[in-house]
């Protein structure tokens, strides 16, 4: 009953930002998304057993309580449930890149999570019932047990059950798409994505306004994907990126992710397409200042360069378009038989 997983984060080009119902995290409008090569990733190992005394978990090789714990505990119940079992659960994961700092640590961490509490308990859960089933933990997660080119559907249940991601294209169908991540802070965000969203979704007055844009948006970026016009994807992703970005410091009070460093980039890479005479790059920031430049694999050494020689940038992360989660042999397992760290 242990099993181990492999996932990674996805970066949105059309955000999520915003619940209609905060229990069941569903969304208030849908999202498009890539699924990142295995640069960046999580590991999870899941162990039920009879001989384990309580629930542990364990994250980056630190024990877990309170509101963490809860909220991997969250994925073991519901597996419990599904599965009829009452067995104890262990949980060790682990990140190769900085955790809560808009790297989307929570969607990866949350579709290993699925993953590995399912095939545990044997479940044999489809993709649908596992992006639900990440969903349940954090929203983009539900993204991120699916690869290549991803749409998160809002749905219009009131329990959700159409509220899931789907496959728009394979990693196959655009290899040269790449995400270049310049890390511009590594440590963890001052509010989180659901606190800091549902503030928004709150008091921001141009929130009304985003949510009615989004669909042609969405349609736009659905398109522009399948037609692989860099362009087209480029141009709508820093749209939307500010116009979420514009209902955070439109929210009472406001909130800030982005800091001066993110600025210089955005600053570099307009500087960029203008004297290139197009578009070569597309910057899009999740909940933090991390900056995602979204390019083709000929021009990333170029991105990478007029970036690079800003001040303060800590470190690149260079992604392609991933497959997905996948499963690891037992000899990769976080955890011993015993349900310890190794
Ligand atoms: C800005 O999925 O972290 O990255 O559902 O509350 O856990 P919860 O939020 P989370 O929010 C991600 C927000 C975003 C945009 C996106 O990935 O679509």
């Amino acid at each position: 009953m242990v099993s181990t997983f492999e996932a990674t984060p996805n970066i949105a080009l059309i955000k999520y930002w915003g619940k209609r119902d905060s229990k069941l995290v569903l969304p208030q409008n849908s999202s498009i998304s890539f699924t990142l090569g295995n640069s960046v990733k999580t590991v999870t190992s899941v162990l039920f057993s009879d001989r384990l005394k309580e629930d542990v978990a364990w994250l980056n090789r630190k024990k877990t309580s309170g509101e963490e714990l809860a909220r991997m505990l969250l994925i073991a119940d519901l597996v419990r449930q599904k599965a009829s079992i009452s067995s104890k659960v262990a949980i060790a994961s682990e990140n190769n890149f900085p955790t809560a700092a808009g790297i989307a640590s929570s969607a990866s961490g949350f579709a290993a999570l699925a993953c590995a509490a399912s095939d545990a308990a044997g479940l044999g859960l489809n993709p649908t019932e596992l992006s639900i089933l990440a969903r349940m933990a954090s929203g983009s997660a539900c993204r991120s047990v699916l690869g290549g080119f991803v749409e998160w559907k809002k749905g219009e249940e009131k329990d959700g059950g159409d509220s899931h991601a789907v496959q728009i294209a394979p990693a196959s169908h655009w290899p040269e798409l790449h995400d270049l991540i310049a890390v511009a802070e590594s440590g963890r965000k001052k509010i989180g994505s659901s606190a800091g969203m549902d503030r928004t979704v709150k008091t921001s007055g141009l929130y009304a306004k985003r949510i009615l844009d989004l669909p042609s948006r969405i349609a736009k970026m659905r398109q522009a994907i399948m037609l692989r016009d860099s362009q087209t994807v480029f141009a709508l992703s820093m749209e939307d990126s500010m116009n979420m970005h514009a209902t955070m410091l439109d929210t009472k009070p406001p909130i800030l992710y982005l800091n001066e460093r993110s600025m210089g980039i955005i600053e570099a890479i307009e500087e960029l397409n203008a004297s290139e005479g197009k578009l070569v790059c597309g910057y899009t920031f999740d909940a933090g200042p991390n900056a995602h430049l979204i390019c083709e694999g000929k021009d990333v050494a170029k991105v990478k360069k007029s970036v690079a020689k800003l001040h303060g940038i800590e470190k690149f992360y260079d992604c392609i378009v991933g497959a997905g989660p996948i499963k690891l042999a037992a000899k990769e397992s976080l955890l011993s038989e015993a349900g310890k760290p190794v």
